[in-house]
């Protein structure tokens, strides 16, 4: 078979997202090098106004991203203002800190350049800008959140690490440390404005964050294929990023400097956010989602922990669309009789590979500790799971890995 250059291959799976209709951003602009186009595209959006570009760590400044964009965009004639320093995954406090901010500075388009957590400090940022009260007043809970009265600012996403695809999808997640929560704000209408993914700019992320991203994107795209709320558009794509999945993951760790790995990465992350953004995900996400917001455990290192053990807790449930899941993972063309076994022996044999630990043992959980992630994991994620889930089978569930 022939090798499809990943440049095209992207050119491909834009051209399909957008036939089939399927939420995304409007303008998704992909490949190495290309946010010199910044400039042009913001132009178009925010001409004569102001930008605000929220960067993350110490990183982004380091390697002058900050400055390479400051300047990008004020050849246009956009002056911006940088909110910097945003990591770890964003809070109810931070988020409002920066909405404030955003409502003085009066911007005509919000940029966010990092993870996934500054893309969706973004994405609330975008809609609290232009929309009064706390964040917190808009997360789904045991409704959907207020609804907001006037649309977001133009968003711009630039992905710096692959893996969330959060540049692509319409929900931002807030936590609470004092509450205890994680939960997602999520409308139509916070789908970024445009995406400029350009792989040169992860080429720099460690080791571990690149871990994680891969397995958090890879827990995407599988649990997207099994969801109760699939669809077949997400299914074909989904199955183009497992194809690419397990080189590139297990490349891009290796060989940090591997462009073409990191663009394959870029790629996968990419479809991992527009998969679940319009088919949903399951368990794996929906414990994730617990252990993030109870003991601050990163995201994608969760995924890649649980990962194996809900495939095959779902197997039984959803044995057809998780064969050919696995069969893309594998590069199989046809599908042989034990197709599921090998898939997820494949997952456990990468992760292993790449440093994600094998259980969640290290964490010391007590059984009250297990029955608290249980009930905290019953969020969006865990609807779409292929077996129906009790807090109480959560904590059967996850009793043998602590
Ligand atoms: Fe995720």
């Amino acid at each position: 078979m022939a090798v499809v250059p990943t440049a095209q291959k992207a050119r491909e799976v834009i051209e399909a997202i957008h036939r089939y209709g399927l939420k995304a951003p409007r303008t998704i602009i992909f490949g190495k090098n290309r946010l010199t186009e910044l400039g042009d595209l913001a132009f178009l959006l925010a001409a004569g106004r102001k930008a605000l570009l929220l960067l993350g760590g110490a990183s982004a400044r380091h390697y002058g991203l900050d400055r390479r964009i400051v300047g990008l965009l004020s050849r246009h004639g956009i002056t911006t203002e940088v909110l910097d320093g945003i990591h770890g995954e964003p809070t109810v406090a931070r988020v409002d800190e920066l909405a404030a901010r955003a409502r003085e500075l009066q911007p005509g388009l919000i940029v966010s350049a990092g993870g996934g957590s500054v893309m969706d400090s973004g994405k609330a940022v975008a809609t609290l800008a232009v929309n009064d009260g706390s964040v917190e007043e808009y997360l789904e809970g045991e409704d959907e959140g207020r609804t907001m009265a006037a649309a977001p600012l133009p968003h711009i996403t630039i992905p710096t690490v692959a893996g969330t695809g959060a540049e692509m999808t319409h929900n931002a997640v807030i936590g609470s440390p004092e509450k205890k929560f994680k939960r997602s704000m999520r409308a139509d209408s916070m789908i970024p404005t445009i995406a400029v993914i350009d792989s040169m700019l992860t080429l720099s992320v460690p080791h571990d964050v690149t871990a994680s991203g891969g397995m958090d994107a890879l827990t995407q795209l599988i649990e997207s294929c099994i969801s109760n709320r699939r669809r077949p558009e997400t299914t074909a794509l989904a199955q183009e990023g497992l194809r690419l999945a397990r080189e590139a993951i297990s490349v891009s760790v290796e060989a940090p400097g591997n462009e073409a790995a990191r663009d394959k990465m870029a790629l996968v992350s990419m479809l991992g956010g527009v998969c679940l953004a319009n088919a949903g995900l399951a368990m794996a996400h929906g414990i994730a989602a617990a252990l993030g917001a109870l003991y601050g455990v990163p995201h994608g290192l969760a995924c890649g922990i649980l990962l194996p053990y809900t495939l095959r807790y779902n197997a039984s449930a959803c044995s057809h669309e998780l064969a050919h899941a696995l069969s893309a993972f594998l590069n199989q063309g046809g599908m042989a009789p034990r197709i599921v076994e090998e898939g997820i022996a494949a997952i456990e044999k990468l992760a292993d590979a790449i440093g994600i630990p094998a259980d969640l043992k290290e964490m010391g959980l007590q059984e009250e500790d297990v029955q608290e992630v249980a009930r905290h994991s019953m969020g969006t994620s865990m609807s779409g799971n292929p077996i129906p889930m009790t807090p109480e089978q959560v904590a059967e569930f996850l009793r043998p890995l602590v």
